[in-house]
């Protein structure tokens, strides 16, 4: 039931571009984004909306920070991402005019659920992004929009992730879209790179022997700092977060222009720095963050985009990925990240489905 693969984790991994596909799949039509068969909520409720909150935790907390960033270049409205466990004890402004858009893989992490029994009290639509058709949330909620990930079993959130994001961009658009917010004029270009994203996906996935290698490199080392800003931050989380799961190595993840409040302390030759490196507009600011983690003599790997020669020769590594629109570069930059955080778990040995102390579902508070 592997599929040949040594772990649920890998051929999870490699199911991405799948997932990716077939959560846009039927939702795109005419050359654009069409939720209108599957959501109930209609044009004048989206209209309505003056605030959008996504909740969520783990791992799906860091595909809502992507999501915030693409709702708030997308729409008009306050967009604004918390933890489900602090949401829920929080005293945010919680009203029949905010759309409240729980992201859970299971859709029956307790948190999650206690966070939207609160929003729904306060009269705010609510909205469940899940893998799971039936689940507690997706029963409780307004409306709900399906991941086609199909089930994951390893522990650790894959494509589950490749899903939410896939999702969430699509709800970031058609809402966008309904409101008049959306840059029209750049709709072709954006869905048909969109829709290029699986083929991208299965382009890094192909290069899983390069990953794997400088994966034995680092195997051993007992600390790494993740950096990235703007949409790569929440990227740097999430791959800072696989690798502590699995591999158990201690590892923070940064936005990059807060290294020098604090972590750059940090920073010595045995601590790699791995940088989430699109060329987007903020590469400059991303390249002189990597001068001064390697002025402190700290291996850099980075992720960054084909044929970027100054990537190269500015980093001791560079993980590849095809280039895409700078909206769209966590859909490649993150699976890099997931590769590496598991071919250094296979290194050391760790129990890469069943990470200890883990569970799938965290039902309990
Ligand atoms: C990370 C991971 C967890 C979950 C978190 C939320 O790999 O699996 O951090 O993302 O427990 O779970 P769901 O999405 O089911 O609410």
């Amino acid at each position: 039931e592997r599929g040949g693969y040594p772990h649920f984790m890998l051929k999870e991994i490699h199911e991405q571009g799948g997932v990716c596909r077939s959560t846009l799949k039927g939702r795109i039509s005419g050359g654009s984004v069409d939720l209108s068969g599957e959501l109930s909520m209609d044009e004048h409720t989206m209209i309505s909306f003056r605030a959008v909150h996504l909740i969520a935790c783990g791992t799906s907390y860091y595909a809502s920070l992507i999501a915030e960033r693409i709702f708030e270049r997308w729409t008009d409205l306050d967009v604004k991402v918390d933890i489900a466990s602090e949401y829920r004890y929080r005293d945010s402004k919680i009203t029949p005019d905010t759309l409240v858009v729980f992201v859970s893989q299971s859709g029956e992490t307790a948190d999650t659920l206690a966070a939207q029994r609160k929003a729904r009290a306060c009269g705010a639509y609510c909205l469940a992004v899940t893998n799971v058709q039936g689940s507690t949330l997706a029963r409780c909620c307004d409306d709900v929009l399906l991941l086609k990930a199909g089930p994951e079993i390893g522990v650790a959130a894959t494509k589950t992730f490749m899903g939410q994001i896939t999702a969430l961009y699509l709800l970031a658009m058609y809402i966008a879209k309904v409101r008049g917010t959306f840059p029209i004029e750049r709709e072709s270009e954006l869905i048909d790179e969109l829709l290029q994203i699986p083929y991208k996906i299965e382009t890094v996935l192909e290069r899983e022997h390069l990953i794997e290698e400088l994966a034995s490199k680092f195997a051993f080392s007992q600390n790494f700092l993740y950096l990235g800003r703007g949409i790569s931050f929440p990227v740097a989380l999430e791959g800072a977060l696989k690798l502590k799961e699995i591999s158990y190595i201690h590892a923070e993840a940064y936005a990059a222009g807060e290294m020098k409040h604090g972590p750059i302390a940090l920073i010595d030759p045995n601590v790699p720095v791995v940088v989430v490196a699109p060329k987007d507009s903020l590469y400059e600011k991303t390249l002189s963050n990597i001068q001064e983690a390697k002025a402190r003599h700290a291996p850099i790997i980075a992720v960054g985009f084909d044929g970027d020669e100054r990537l190269a020769s500015d980093a001791d590594h560079v993980l590849c990925v095809p280039p895409t629109l700078e909206e769209f570069s966590p859909f490649v930059t993150v699976v890099p990240l997931q590769l590496f955080a598991y071919h250094v778990a296979k290194k050391r040995g760790c129990e890469i489905d069943k990470p200890r102390n883990l569970a799938k579902s965290v039902t309990v508070e």
